[in-house]
């Protein structure tokens, strides 16, 4: 008995422990409850409507099926056929026929409201930037006029504060959906087809995003990360993407550029300034300045890169990064080459 008690306290404990860090993990990063922008706001607040006016109405009719309930044990008795009693109880249901009616319609115009709002671009000078969904991993291309100028990256996107920024967004593959839950609503991303969302992010920040539709095995590993930052930053930040990273001036990474130009990471991969310009996978000419890899599913760090080159399908089965098997000394200087492009 007594262990079985003790088992039933580790469960109870382990239970709120998940429960706090996912909410610790969702308060910051990537929850609906924690608007950053005009649509995430318009949505928390139609949220927030639809949740009181549902439990309002949810209290109401659980209090009159609880007092009838107590008012039929007390009084069993016939319910009495006369004028009066009918002319009672008509009242009551079409008082509360016409309370759904005004319910129902209410929410209507609200959604209905939200949703011209949220369609609609408030800036002609926003920022457009194309994302398409790959099985599993976001493409990430900000569109300039001038072609030199486009920035080519992916499963991160930076933004500058308080500017409207406009996704066009497709899939290559299979439909995916591009949410990032503190900014805006859901958007499918649908093969063969274009579709625009926007979002503006008021507060400088890191919010996570997600696939939100199933696409395969690997559609949980499927996120992205939003760096919201003052415009300074995110103006030095798109300088650095624009530049093409210099040739390694070490031997360990000269070495490592040898590996990948003649192993099969050239076959998918592109490196600005060499001869890899396969887009079958994520472009890697700024790699080493994204927060993570594999989208979202592993931290950018020496240890991470080794075993994700080595066996991806271990981290994400499924993947369609296939295994690279390489001597410990070439795997090495890989890392060091990818490191270093920053
Ligand atoms: Cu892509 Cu789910």
């Amino acid at each position: 008995m007594k262990s079985s008690g003790k088992r039933w306290q580790g469960d109870l404990v382990a239970a709120i422990q998940v429960l706090m860090l996912l909410a610790t993990a969702c308060s910051r990063y990537q929850s609906v409850q924690n608007p950053a922008g005009p649509q995430a706001q318009r949505l928390y607040s139609l949220w927030i409507f639809l949740l009181i006016v549902a439990t309002l109405v949810f209290v109401a009719v659980i209090s009159a099926a609880f007092l009838a309930v107590r008012r039929a044990s007390r009084r069993p008795q016939p319910l009495r056929q006369d004028e009066a009693t009918h002319r009672g109880l008509t009242r009551i249901v079409a008082a509360a026929t016409g309370m759904t009616v005004v319910i129902l319609f209410s929410f209507f115009i609200y959604s209905l409201t939200t949703g011209r709002a949220l369609a609609s671009l408030p800036a002609k000078s926003a920022l457009t930037i194309h994302v398409t969904g790959v099985q599993w991993w976001w493409d990430v291309e900000y569109v300039d006029t001038v072609p030199s100028r486009r920035v080519v990256t992916a499963n991160e996107i930076h933004v500058p504060v308080g500017v409207p920024v406009q996704i066009i967004a497709t899939a290559h593959d299979v439909i995916h959906s591009f949410w990032v839950p503190n900014l805006h609503g859901k958007k499918d991303l649908i093969p063969g087809h274009t579709t625009a969302t926007w979002f503006q992010a008021d507060t400088a920040g890191l919010y996570r995003g997600q696939c939100a539709e199933f696409c395969g095995h690997q559609h949980a590993n499927m996120a992205l990360w939003v760096v919201a930052e003052p415009r300074e930053a995110y103006e030095k930040w798109y300088a650095g993407q624009l530049q093409t990273p210099p040739p390694p001036s070490d031997s360990l990474a000269r070495a490592g550029q040898d590996v990948f130009l003649s192993k099969s990471c050239v076959m998918c991969h592109n490196i600005g300034g060499t001869l890899a310009g396969s887009h079958v996978g994520p472009d890697l000419t700024h790699l080493a300045s994204r927060r993570s890899i594999a989208a979202g599913t592993l931290a950018n760090t020496r240890e991470n890169l080794q075993a994700w080159i080595q066996d991806p399908q271990s981290i994400k089965p499924g993947s369609r990064m296939p295994a690279t098997s390489l001597r410990p000394a070439d795997l090495k200087a890989l890392v060091a080459y990818l490191e270093r492009l920053k």
